[in-house]
């Protein structure tokens, strides 16, 4: 009798140990042909090393994977493509200093004369692609002057240019503003309606499973706890599943500081990458005992005054002042030794360091100060492993020991351990930028009730969040940034997140005898 399976892959009892770590521990998934699949869990659950074991990347220590029925051996993404499985990663991997269309055929890159790529034909073929798919590009640009969320559109690309029928998306829309993860999604519905492609997502936010997903499966602590028709899920019955208990927001107890100035900031000037205007005669001050929110569209300059702030970028014209020291185009290491701690928004490229240990990264920032060195020379590792097996239990980063290098770390908990490091050198100011992107629901509650200790022990706090019920949920007052320029200043509760879009998109307030622009 011909029979037809639905079923597309079929992973079963799949275990994959790492040294100390049970990543996978017999898992099965069934995915079906033409169905948007959500996968969550809580960091470190195990999902994108089930993802990288159906795309061939790791070799599972057991189990088997079936496609279309039949038993299939992937071991290599060579193999994975060509089942027509391809994988846009959690971490981008592109070439930053190639072009996109470059970057799009590369490793099956059209060829002049056998020997150079022929670059014209790269082009024509990117433009093409663009225009079936519906997702604009410009074959052009080189990959680093572009937004994460047009690189994330090259990727995907990309995975498309190779035949994909099945793609796998790990955390898509972990670094997108909500309008960028808006028209992922719409991608995504077309890819599926229209194109009978399979998306297997990843994603944190329970809100995006319940839009866009037709099943979601449910892992925890290296196991799959279930699959469910998506219109049987709600937000509350995935956080169980995935936590194992209730997840509750519960309102952050905010307690009244005395205003004491701590940073000052007047008329800054700074360009971008592309030697554009970042910021305009930026103003503002924060206070001790102050989260003070950045609202915007990413794109808009936050990236580039968090760095102008902690001197990773040179400013042209204005200055701050740290406790009334001022500061002009100062090194990273001594606006840090003024008491201003940063938790950068791109984790890989400036938070940590993937080859070093999880304690040298712990002790990145201190690892010449007493007590863990001594006279500035001698490592005291007592103290150092001491120090770092705390943070590690404070903030639950999920790891065997701290002596493994950082890069083994699940995404969310590579956050958790940046955050514990700047958390805990107590500096008078906090620069956070997106403190909770790719990061599970539990742990979100976790980071912002201690975003809120730090303020109520009277820290002054910048935070630049793409999310803005972050930014309600968190601030006492926000400024609003639109290409560069600060065009609004509220005390939280004096305006709605529908009315702050306004703000955001380039309605300006009058800021005269506001904070902002009197400073
Ligand atoms: N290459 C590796 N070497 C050693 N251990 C690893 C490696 N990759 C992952 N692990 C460990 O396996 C476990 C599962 O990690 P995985 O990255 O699959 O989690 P995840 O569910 O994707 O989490 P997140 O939501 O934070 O991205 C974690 O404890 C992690 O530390
Ligand atoms: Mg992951």
């Amino acid at each position: 009798m011909y029979y037809m399976t639905k079923k597309l892959i079929q992973v079963k009892n799949i275990s994959k140990q790492f040294p100390g770590v049970l990543a996978n521990d017999k898992v099965s998934l069934d995915i079906e042909k033409g169905e948007i699949h959500a996968i969550v869990g809580e960091n470190g659950a195990g999902k994108s090393t089930l993802m990288n074991i159906i795309y061939g990347l790791y070799e599972p220590t057991e189990g088997e994977i079936f496609f279309e029925g039949e038993p299939v051996e992937i071991n290599s993404p060579l193999d994975a493509i060509n089942l027509g499985i391809g994988m846009v990663h959690q971490h981008f991997m592109l070439l930053p200093s190639f072009t996109v269309a470059e970057n799009i055929v590369l490793g099956t890159e059209p060829r002049k004369n056998r020997i150079f790529m022929d670059f014209k034909e790269a082009v024509s073929r990117t433009e093409e692609l663009s225009k079936t798919y519906g997702l604009k590009v410009d074959p052009y640009r080189k990959v680093e002057s572009l937004s994460v969320g047009i690189q994330q559109r090259i990727e995907i690309l990309k995975v498309l240019y190779k035949g994909a029928d099945i793609l796998i998306l790990d955390e898509p829309t972990a670094v997108l503003t909500p309008q960028e993860a808006e028209d992922l999604f719409n991608v995504i519905r077309k890819l599926v309606k229209d194109l009978g492609k399979t998306i297997i997502i990843i994603t944190h936010k329970l809100q995006e499973v319940l839009a866009i997903s037709d099943r979601v499966s449910v892992m925890r602590h290296g196991k799959m706890i279930g699959t469910l028709e998506t219109k049987d899920a709600d937000e509350q019955i995935l956080a169980e599943m995935m936590v194992g208990r209730e997840v509750l927001f519960e309102k952050l107890h905010k307690e009244k500081i005395p205003k004491e100035k701590v940073l000052s900031v007047k008329g800054i000037k700074a360009r971008d990458n592309r030697d554009l205007i970042a910021l305009d005669q930026v103003s503002f001050s924060l206070n001790a005992g102050e989260i003070l929110g950045i609202a915007g569209v990413e794109g808009n300059g936050q990236s580039e005054l968090v760095e102008v702030l902690t001197g990773l970028r040179k400013m042209e014209e204005g200055t701050f002042t740290v406790k009334g020291i001022e500061v002009f185009n100062k090194s990273p290491r001594e606006i840090r030794d003024l008491g201003i701690a940063h938790v950068p928004e791109d984790r890989l490229a400036t938070g940590l360091s993937s080859e070093a240990t999880i304690w040298e990264n712990m002790l990145m920032g201190i690892q010449h100060t007493e007590p863990y060195a001594i006279k500035g020379i001698h490592m005291n590792k007592k103290k150092i492993m001491e120090r770092s097996d705390r943070l590690i239990e404070e903030f639950d980063i999920r790891t065997p020991t701290g002596d493994l290098p950082a890069g083994n770390l699940s995404g969310g908990n590579m956050q958790k351990m940046v955050i514990a490091r700047e958390f805990s050198f107590n500096t008078p100011i906090l620069i956070i930028a997106q403190p909770t992107r790719g990061v599970d629901v539990g742990a979100i509650e976790f980071i912002h009730s201690q975003i809120i200790e730090k303020r109520n022990k009277g820290a002054a706090i910048l935070l630049v969040s793409a999310d803005l019920d972050e930014i309600f949920r968190l601030s006492d007052r926000i400024i609003t940034l639109y290409e560069g320029k600060i065009t609004g200043e509220f005390l939280n509760g004096e305006i709605s997140k529908k009315d702050i879009g306004l703000y955001m998109t380039g309605k300006h307030m009058d800021l005269a005898g506001r904070g902002a622009s009197n400073e």
